[in-house]
């Protein structure tokens, strides 16, 4: 794969390239240009030259389009798992799952872009008409993390291209090559030149264009909370819209009641997916003290025939992680879990192979609060668990975080989950459900967590102005 940028349709190369790595290996996956500011203005003006076309065409133009790229997706399922695999890490099953997500934002943006309406609202006049039309916001700048190197680039830029917007694209610098590749179906489903851009390279050049162009009217970003910070900040020069997906620190609560099978079921796929490098993924387990003792040893039990590797190497269940400082980070919170008091149930440790990081599938029991788990984003497989006598704790204790992103409950009781659903303060809540993720569904937090909604109708709002016009007869 050649190290190039994608703009107005012709591929560009960069005055540098930069090497992607195995995260498995440390071996070179291919190269990627390094794009800068002038590139990126550079993309920009292909960008806002084509939003007229584009914004003008119909909705089931704009839909043929995304009709055709979820179909090269599929297509190219295997072969674009294996790149996700190689840049990223994640097994190549999971890597798999995650083409067929990613196909599936552009199936469900495809449909979503003929159901933009618009409102004729009752009028407090006889000679006026009111209504209310939504167009689309306009260029877009779409920053993507590393987790899912292709599925979050279709949740931003299938919505944005279904409401009228075009986009500029940029990848993260770890696993710039699947964006890359989209870019490639893109032009195989012959998207016309500008509509949608690719600029790989460092994050503050290109996210600093961004920023700056006026010509661009939103960002949207998934990332660390400390950076979305930093863009919004950014954003109030030009008052750009912006949408954030930020980090997360879900609690999974476990109540007495609770299918005990489906519990450990759920909190497993949670904690687990990705090796627990996804922002959803469960951070802190409440176990109500009747059921505790039991939870643990099954959880426990789970937890420990995982398998740790390469995830090429057909049975590995969890991947390495991204790098030396996320390894790092994970050893961290589990070192001090333990000199404050945890029991290890399982793992506890990591190892360095062949320039790969990996980290065993950790359970710790016997957690408090005041523990740097309970309290920072770890991002990678460990489980904290800590004994709660009431719901009314374990909510408590749910809530005391900075974060709402996503919260897990387990119970067969109506009334009592209805309770927990409603008081939880997170944007996603998944009652008797470890994966609640779906392209039908709004993604993303509340508090630090972020702003905004992907997925669903919502997601096709977070690109579309509303314009109310008032009519006189
Ligand atoms: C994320 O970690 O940001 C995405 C996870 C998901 O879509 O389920």
């Amino acid at each position: 794969m050649d190290a190039q940028l994608y703009i107005n349709g012709t591929w560009l190369e960069a005055p540098e390239n930069f090497d992607v790595l195995n995260p498995a290996n440390g071996e070179k996956v291919g190269s990627a240009a390094n794009g800068g500011r002038t590139e990126t203005n550079q993309a920009i003006k292909a960008a806002h030259e084509a939003f007229p076309k584009w914004a003008a065409k119909t909705a089931e133009e704009r839909a043929g389009y995304l009709k055709k790229l979820q179909q090269l997706m599929l297509e190219h399922k295997d072969e674009l798992g294996e790149l996700v695999t190689k840049e990223m890490g994640k097994p190549l099953a999971e890597a798999k799952g995650e083409v067929m997500y990613a196909a599936s934002f552009l199936e469900w943006y495809a449909e979503e872009a003929r159901r933009v309406y618009g409102d004729l609202i009752p009028s407090n006049s006889k000679d006026k008409r009111f209504m209310v039309m939504k167009q689309p916001v306009g260029v877009v700048g779409a920053i993507t993390p590393w987790n899912f190197p292709l599925a979050m680039v279709t949740r931003k830029i299938a919505p944005a291209l279904a409401a009228g917007c075009t986009a500029v694209l940029k990848p993260a610098e770890d696993t710039p090559l699947s964006a890359i590749r989209f870019a490639e179906l893109c032009a195989e489903a012959e998207v016309p030149n500008g509509v949608i851009n690719i600029v790989t390279g460092e994050a503050a050049e290109i996210g600093g264009a961004f920023m700056e162009h006026e010509a661009v009217k939103k960002v949207t970003f998934t990332g660390s909370t400390e950076v979305g910070k930093l863009l919004m900040k950014q954003a109030s020069e030009h008052v750009k819209k912006l949408s954030l997906e930020l980090g997360g620190h879900a609690p999974i609560i476990v109540l007495d009641d609770a299918d005990i099978e489906q519990a450990v079921d759920g909190a497993i796929a949670s904690k687990f997916r990705n090796a627990g490098q996804t922002c959803v993924c469960g951070n802190r387990i409440y176990v109500q003290e009747r059921i505790y003792e039991d939870f643990v040893e099954k959880f426990t039990e789970r937890a420990s025939q995982l398998k740790v590797g390469d995830g090429l190497e057909g049975d590995a269940d969890l991947g390495p992680l991204i790098n030396k400082d996320g390894f790092e980070k994970v050893d961290r919170h589990v070192q001090d879990a333990l000199k404050q008091g945890a029991a290890l149930k399982t793992g506890g440790s990591g190892f360095e192979q062949d320039g790969g990081y990996f980290y065993e599938p950790t359970v710790l029991a016997d957690i408090n609060h005041d523990m740097v788990i309970m309290e920072e984003e770890t991002f990678g497989p460990v489980a904290p668990i800590q004994k709660v006598k009431t719901d009314e704790e374990a909510i408590e204790l749910a809530n005391d975080s900075r974060y709402g992103l996503a919260a897990y409950f387990f119970t067969d009781n109506l009334k009592r989950g209805m309770k927990v659903a409603e008081a939880l303060e997170f944007g996603i809540v998944g009652w008797n459900d470890g994966r609640p993720s779906a392209a039908q569904a709004p993604f993303g937090g509340m508090k630090e967590s972020g702003l905004d909604r992907e997925g669903g109708h919502e997601g096709i709002e977070a690109f579309l102005e509303t314009k109310y016009v008032s009519v006189g007869l």
